[in-house]
């Protein structure tokens, strides 16, 4: 009971604002370090004891002063241990809950306390401030820095921490989080999504009971496979699109993670983010640091609508690679062709890309491999050389062969895995992860190379450096990977095996950046065997990701939505293809919510099919900016109504577009009200047109009619869904 330390009765030093580029030394008894963003804050105390804990989690107040005045407010049972609100949890002395850090120090010993040094806090530019928190632990030679950084207009922070061992020998972290958060409030409503190859993000929401929730991967590559880490928690009562006060998270690293969400003994939420420690003490060596990655949140009292706006904003701002730029519609051959393609099938394609009007041609999986050819997923991976009968004049002839079309070429490659049936598998045994001793455990038919290893990272990455040399105007890359980790084992690590799974994540990063070094902006695109692994540390190097291969448009509708909670429709690859049982107009409608591609075979299309599909793309053309740009509102949950529907404003408010689709037609329903539209200028007024009209079907809406925005927000608009109209797109205009 003595050890709790009381932070009610002490003084406070309030240090304001929070673009301050202050040291503050230990001068006080008490010391406040706010993080504030446009709408929110947190607050971070010092107590007497030098102990560093997170006071105050939510909405910002008017007059930061009042922060002091918060922790008086609070009756909480015991805290034991004065732990539970610590800013950064250590393990071994006297903490009772989930530790964010464990250590086990060079003599052995196990525990670790951390103490406040100093602080400081950083203007990076008029948006951007980064806080630097220094601890110690007084017995042990081991400091930690806690970064915050805030990015105020979008209400976004990025958390995370630098373990540092400053003893004369090695030391072994046990647990090594980016973030520990600390949230007081009456009840927390967890959404979390799961799932597995075709069906990628399934929502589920529940209250956490007490005890600890964990959210987290192990499976090294592909690791969102059955689970992502991005999750919201909605605070005292579940969010709606636009009331209520939730929290998204998510880390920025594309491996194993785990988030540990306990509702502790004073019925508060601790939030602990970070790479995964299963299987993974660090061996830290005398004088090395430990980064980890960044554990991303925002946060928002307005529902989970405004939350995903300011999440997307900040993408495109400040993490997705070329987020305020361009994309390329395209034709993909996957779902046309699979393996089943040669030089003059292809060309027939470059010309079908062409008469589509998209951009580019993707060349998919199969193009490669001699000895051991790829002709189905058995064998080839590793052999990155084009295959002589498929392709006798290699890829170089068909890039110029695209120019010469008009249109721009792109190519699959999955270059961290190889199939056993390979000369990459017989040449460099020692390359694959893999335990000798046991037998091979496949995925999809492969195994995984071991990137830990900087001769294959150097591989890895002229893999991708030989084709740009090859074929300088190769214009796009669709970068793969199908297989999980089984049988952790890296040959290079020798005795080290247990750096291994971060150890392949950062060597992935280098390579990445040894790409973006030289080739900084062609279009690559984030694939795992659908969206096996999509994550804001993998997006700093890609401008988009593919999301399932579950390309049905009804299922896409419901996982696209969920997927937009996180990530920007520019970022979101949508093909239409032949899956599900829709109309094509069906299929192409919802392929528009994203960047739109195609992976249907153009010249087996009817010809009102591919009238369609051709003026499809026009209108695509001109909507890019409202799309890729704008605000996104969800106006119709698929998931509650029968009609769901999506809409794009830009971000004057003077164009939008709204995507409407019928998601269930039991007793032939339709929408019955009206849909309320949001983000609009009430006082403007706007026109409202149906495009993407199938050839000869028209449209009940009066173009040349004129609502207010109030109106339209008030009252709605009737997209005139029914069993005989199963989507509509309407273009919003302001009437001038
Ligand atoms: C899995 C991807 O998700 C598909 O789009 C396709 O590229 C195949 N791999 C190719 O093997």
């Amino acid at each position: 009971m003595y050890l709790f330390y009381s932070l009610k009765k002490a003084a406070a030093t309030l240090v304001a604002g929070c673009f301050l580029a202050t040291a503050q030394p230990v001068n006080a008894q008490v010391i406040t370090i706010p993080v504030e963003t446009a709408h929110h804050a947190f607050l971070l105390q010092v107590d007497g004891e030098k102990n560093l804990s997170t006071v105050y989690f939510g909405k910002k107040l008017a007059d930061a002063k009042e922060y002091n005045e918060v922790a008086a407010m609070h009756k909480s049972s015991a805290d034991y241990s004065g732990q539970l609100n610590s800013a950064y949890t250590t393990a071994g002395s006297r903490n009772l809950a989930e530790p964010a850090i464990a250590v086990t120090h060079a003599d052995g010993n196990m525990s670790l306390d951390l103490k406040y040094v100093s602080h400081q806090l950083t203007k990076v530019d008029e948006d951007v401030a980064l806080l630097t928190v220094n601890l110690k632990d007084p017995v042990y030679d081991v400091e930690v820095t806690l970064y915050y950084k805030s990015y105020f207009k979008e209400d976004v922070v990025e958390q995370w921490s630098a373990i540092k061992n400053l003893e004369k020998g090695n030391i072994s972290l046990q647990k090594f989080a980016s973030a520990n958060l600390y949230v007081q409030a009456k009840s927390y409503w967890l959404r979390q999504y799961h799932g597995d190859w075709a069906k990628e993000m399934q929502p589920e929401e529940k209250e956490l009971s007490h005890g600890i929730k964990v959210l987290d991967s192990k499976l090294g590559s592909r690791a969102n496979l059955f689970q992502p880490s991005v999750f919201m928690i909605s605070i005292d009562k579940p969010a709606s699109e636009d009331e209520g006060t939730v929290l998204y998270g998510s880390l920025e690293w594309s491996g194993n993670f785990r988030i540990d969400l306990e509702v502790d003994p004073q019925d508060n939420l601790r939030i602990i983010a970070g790479i995964n420690n299963y299987a993974s003490p660090y061996l830290l060596k005398a004088g090395e640091e430990f980064t980890t990655p960044p554990f991303l949140y925002t946060l928002s009292d307005k529902g989970k609508g405004e939350a995903s706006r300011k999440l997307q904003r900040w993408a495109r701002e400040y993490k997705l690679l070329d987020g305020k730029g361009s994309r390329l519609t395209l034709l993909n051959n996957w779902e046309a062709t699979a393996f089943g393609f040669n030089e003059s099938k292809l060309k027939e394609l470059l010309k079908d890309t062409k008469t589509l009007g998209v951009d580019l041609f993707l060349l998919d999986d199969g193009w490669f491999g001699n000895k051991f050819p790829r002709n189905d997923d058995h064998a080839g991976l590793g052999d990155w050389q084009e295959n002589v009968k498929k392709l006798p004049n290699g890829i170089a002839s068909l890039v110029k062969e695209a120019q010469n079309t008009g249109v721009k070429f792109g190519i699959w490659i999955e270059p961290e895995m190889v199939n056993p049936q390979s000369e990459l598998y017989k040449k460099h045994p020692d390359w694959v992860v893999k335990q000798a001793g046991r037998p091979e455990y496949y995925f999809r038919n492969q195994l995984v190379l071991d990137l830990a290893n900087p001769k294959v990272q150097d591989f890895v990455y002229s893999i991708v450096d030989s084709l740009f040399i090859k074929s300088p105007n190769l214009a796009y890359i669709k970068w793969d990977c199908n297989a999980v980790i089984y049988n952790a084992y890296s040959t290079f690590l020798k005795k080290d095996q247990s750096r291994f799974y971060v150890e392949y994540v950062r060597g992935l990063y280098k390579v990445l950046q040894r790409i973006r070094t030289k080739y900084p902006s062609v279009p690559m695109m984030l694939c795992s065997g659908g969206g096996g692994r999509v994550d804001y540390g993998a997006l700093q190097y890609f401008t988009e990701f593919w999301p399932s291969d579950n390309t049905d448009p009804l299922e896409r509708i419901f996982m696209q939505w969920e997927y937009s909670y996180f990530y920007p429709a520019m970022a979101t690859a949508n093909h239409v293809t032949d899956w599900g049982k829709q109309p094509l107009k069906f299929r192409v409608d919802v392929a528009m919510m994203g960047r739109l591609g195609f992976d249907i075979v153009i010249s087996k299309l009817a010809g009102n099919d591919l009238a369609f599909c051709q003026d499809a793309v026009k209108n695509y053309n001109s909507l890019k900016p409202v799309i890729w740009q704008g605000d996104q509102y969800r106006l119709s949950d698929p998931v509650t109504e029968s009609v769901a529907a999506v809409m794009y404003v830009d971000t004057t408010k003077t164009s939008a577009v709204i995507f409407n689709y019928l998601v269930n037609n039991r007793y032939g329903r339709g929408n019955r009200l009206p849909i309320k539209l949001k983000g609009l200028d009430p006082a403007k007024r706007y026109s409202l047109k149906e495009i993407n009209l199938y050839p000869g079907s028209s449209s009940p809406m009066d173009g040349k009619k004129t609502y207010s925005g109030d109106f339209l927000m008030t009252v709605g608009f009737d997209p005139g869904i029914s069993t005989n109209k199963t989507s509509a797109v309407v273009q919003l205009t302001e009437a001038k």
